[in-house]
């Protein structure tokens, strides 16, 4: 199968004034449609670096040499540093999008979520209003909203944490994008919601055939849906594998650590 990114020795570096922080040291992996690619580390690894890489939204100040090579949709096997500012804008949205750790941060309070929804896909698709309206649905049933006809016309005070990242969620998959970015989306939810978005993405790698990149400090969070992860330290992805070789027989020291500092990760399941 065709992977749907490839990141090929990507270094980031931030130039502050007469400063140098290396973020990404070179780092190379590829995603493939229809599995959950986990990257895993300690704050200020890199983690979130990586994704904005991805979607070419660094800041001005950030310096990036390697390559990220795209192969969705009518992207094919396109360097994303050649591509017109308007193809990138097609990209974000379109074929990759993003999920933040903070639903808040995409939602904005003065709309109804529906109208939210209704926006992202009209922002792109030549559509009537009444066939937006009907995909809008379509998303929030995908993202596992109950009574979407219902939330539709609700504003995002009137939910939970985990029913706004499902609008969040549904926001993104609303133009059927192949790449999800999903950068600690559980993380302010609490343990029983946080399960519920897992098996959420589970299914739609599965229904959707999406290729998901979750991005997580959380062991417990890999082991429970990653079919590869990626251990990322200091700029460096420092150990690959499936989830199975990775909790069985850690090679680096730095996973080793992430490991002892969850000892129970199986007995608590
Ligand atoms: N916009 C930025 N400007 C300067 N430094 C940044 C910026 N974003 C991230 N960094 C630095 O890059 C490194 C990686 O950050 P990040 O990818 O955000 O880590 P995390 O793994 O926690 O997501 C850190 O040293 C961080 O301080
Ligand atoms: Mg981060």
């Amino acid at each position: 199968m065709e992977y749907l990114v490839k990141l090929k020795n990507l270094k980031v570096d931030f130039l502050i004034e007469d400063q140098i922080i290396e973020a990404l040291k070179g780092i190379s992996f590829e995603i493939f449609p229809e599995e959950i690619v986990a990257l895993v580390g300690e704050s200020g690894s890199g983690k979130s670096v990586t994704c904005q890489a991805i979607l070419d939204i660094l800041p001005k100040y950030a310096r990036v040499e390697g390559d990220i090579i795209l192969n969705i949709d009518k992207y094919k096997n396109k360097n994303l540093k050649s591509l017109t500012d308007e193809q990138k804008r097609d990209i974000r949205g379109n074929h990759i999008s993003m999920i933040f750790q903070e639903p808040s941060a995409v939602l904005n309070p003065l709309f109804t979520i529906g109208e939210q929804i209704v926006e992202t896909i009209l922002a792109h698709q030549s559509i009537s209003e009444g066939e937006a309206y009907k995909k809008a649905i379509e998303a929030m049933e995908n993202a596992k909203i109950p009574h979407p006809e219902i939330r539709f016309k609700q504003y995002p005070h009137e939910m939970s944490g985990g029913l706004k990242q499902r609008v969040a969620i549904a926001i993104a998959i609303a133009n059927y994008p192949k790449l999800l970015l999903a950068d600690e989306p559980t993380t302010a939810l609490d343990v029983t919601v946080s399960a519920q978005i897992l098996k959420l993405f589970k299914s739609l790698k599965q229904n959707l055939k999406v290729g998901i990149l979750l991005v997580t400090h959380d062991l417990g969070i890999v082991a429970e849906v990653a079919d590869r992860v990626l251990v990322i330290y200091k700029g460096e992805i420092v150990e690959t594998g499936d989830v199975f070789e990775i909790f069985e027989n850690p090679k680096h020291p730095y996973t080793k650590k992430l490991l002892s500092s969850r000892p129970s990760i199986f007995s608590e399941k």
